[in-house]
């Protein structure tokens, strides 16, 4: 057993935050920022090309201090330098965690067990650039002699929302001659509708998947590939497959040439992987050159991450605000509104990396947890999100902490003082909103008052960029990885893991046989009961 001391809960920092808490539980943001001239000047901090206003949280600078002692106290310091130098981090799966490596620039060194992981990085990402080149120009031709002018990401998890992320967000700078699609869920419908308008002849499958045998994947990649065979015939696999994976062996076995695999490495976990061989997709809708912009969007905040003081450093900043809301406000949940069209599935890659990273109950020693670890991470875009959900953030019983997230110029030239106004009238909203007394000054009937009043005090992170490109994209995601690896520290739990999703994985493939009406159903009453009730349905369908 670990003892007392070394628990989050057993550190001085932690004792202080509790202190805090109760001493600011009379305090609003009102006049936390009323009572302090300096407060937005000392909390808005500008780094690589992001401004981050802090100013709306429910923090004053004891607090914040004792959130920065915290991080000291649980050892982030040399856990970031233990991630960044390879050491074996993720202890359950025993693997060195680096996908910091992945946008070391071309000539920095880092030996990890004898091998020089930075030039194995850009030979993959030389090797993807070739590849890239080739579909881009036409040059590579489909077993048919006709170039590929729609290509489809099969794979699932961090070998699909990454791209599929990615692609959106940078449309702006996509080739619009060439179509991109993204199948993932194992629902036949996926595919189909993915596929239903278009010629094989000019269609490259990417089948991405780390292990190379998720369920989901290899069943449609399989489907997929009896769909080219049947048009092209026998020998069109190798024009229209390429695999990103780290094995080869069932690479090969699914009968794609390993001249056509592109590679990446144990130590990048699925979800931390976009700016690996798994972004091949992204590479090849935006070029290598714009790809090379978002790797040194992700290395700059890498090294804003390690060297910058906590009380600067904006992933430390959020992370440990976070653990704030989470542990000593009992916050379960944070909403990520972006307020870009762009950025609509940004809160749908975050869930994977922030929940699959901390949603857990164990210790990396392996003893549970007597604290809360990650919350449920959730958003849209804005302004969409404020005409559905955002009724809940201002009037609900629950305060949940949000980050906007805003630009001061489209990627298509445009000025935007319409969807900008309306994040920063929502962060207002949130935070300060709306007394009695202002809803009585404005003639409202008195009945009516008490439904017009606004709580305020709702946290939120604003940040604002120029604009949305890619070297800001890598810049925003790095910045989420370090924030959640700042959370998992503090909790002392393994953020690399994932054993959780592991459980239904195997039941489904045990459930299989029984759906197919193959087996009998031997499981939980209730189980057998769905089991029976899908094949009486099924039944009356045909
Ligand atoms: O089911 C979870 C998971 O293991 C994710 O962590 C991973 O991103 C996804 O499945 C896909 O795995 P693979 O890339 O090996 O197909």
């Amino acid at each position: 057993m670990i003892t007392e001391p070394s628990l989050p809960t057993g550190l001085a920092a932690w004792k202080d935050l509790e202190a805090h808490h109760d001493r600011l539980a009379t305090h609003d943001l009102r006049d936390l920022l009323r009572g302090d001239p300096d407060r937005v000047r000392r909390m808005t901090i500008e780094a690589v090309g992001l401004t981050a206003d802090f100013s709306k949280h429910l923090v004053d600078s004891q607090a914040l201090a004792s959130l920065v002692d915290l991080a000291r106290q649980v050892g982030l310091a040399e856990r970031i330098e233990a991630m960044f130098t390879g050491a074996r981090i993720n202890v359950s799966e025993d693997r060195s965690v680096l996908h910091t490596a992945l946008r070391l620039p071309r000539g920095a060194s880092l030996v990890v067990d004898g091998v020089d992981v930075v030039a194995e990085v850009h030979k993959t990402l030389d090797r993807m650039a070739s590849f890239s080149d080739e579909i881009r120009s036409g040059s590579w031709k489909g077993a048919t002699g006709h170039p590929i002018s729609t290509i489809i990401n099969i794979g699932i998890g961090g070998s699909d929302l990454g791209p599929v992320m990615a692609h959106e967000a940078l449309l702006a700078y996509s080739r619009r001659d060439l179509q991109f699609r993204f199948v993932s869920n194992v629902d036949t419908t996926d595919l189909h509708e993915a596929i239903s308008d278009l010629d094989p002849a000019t269609t490259l499958f990417i089948v991405a998947s780390k292990t190379f045998g998720t369920l989901e994947t290899m069943t449609n990649a399989s489907a997929a590939r009896g769909w080219i065979l049947k048009a092209l015939g026998p020998d069109s696999v190798a024009k229209h497959f390429v695999a990103v994976s780290t094995n080869e062996e069932r690479v090969r076995a699914f009968g794609i040439n390993p001249d056509h695999m592109f590679g990446f490495w144990d130590w990048v976990g699925g979800r931390y992987s976009m700016d690996s061989a798994i972004g091949l997709s992204t590479m090849i809708a935006i070029g290598p050159d714009k790809f090379h912009e978002m790797l040194a969007g992700f290395h700059a905040m890498d090294e804003h991450f390690r060297t910058t003081p906590f009380e600067r450093n904006l992933p430390v900043l959020m992370g440990m605000l976070a653990v704030w809301y989470r542990n000593f406000f009992g916050v379960q949940s944070a909403a990520v509104i972006p307020y870009a069209q762009y950025l609509h599935r940004f809160p749908a890659y975050l869930q994977q990396l922030t929940m699959e990273s901390n949603g857990k109950r164990i210790t990396a020693e392996g003893n549970p947890v007597s604290w809360d670890t990650g919350p449920v991470y959730w958003g849209e875009p804005g302004t969409n999100g404020q005409h559905s959900f955002f009724q809940l953030l201002h009037q609900g019983t629950t305060a949940i902490p949000v980050d906007l997230i805003g630009f001061a110029t489209s990627p298509q030239g445009e000025r935007q003082d319409l969807l900008m106004a309306n994040m920063l009238a929502q962060a207002r909203a949130l935070a300060f909103g709306k007394t009695a007394e202002e809803v009585r000054a404005e003639g409202t009937d008195p009945a009516i008052v008490p439904h017009r009043v606004m709580p305020g005090n709702r946290p939120t992170t604003v940040f604002l960029a120029r604009v949305l490109d890619p070297f800001r994209l890598g810049t925003l995601v790095a910045l989420y990885e370090h924030s959640v690896f700042t959370q998992g520290t503090v909790w002392g739990i393994d953020s690399f893991d994932q054993w959780g999703v592991e459980l239904g994985k195997t039941l489904a493939v045990k459930i299989a046989p029984m759906v197919k009406g193959e087996q009998e159903p031997a499981f939980d009453a209730s189980t057998n009961n769905l089991i029976a009730r899908y094949l009486a349905l099924q039944k009356e369908t045909s």
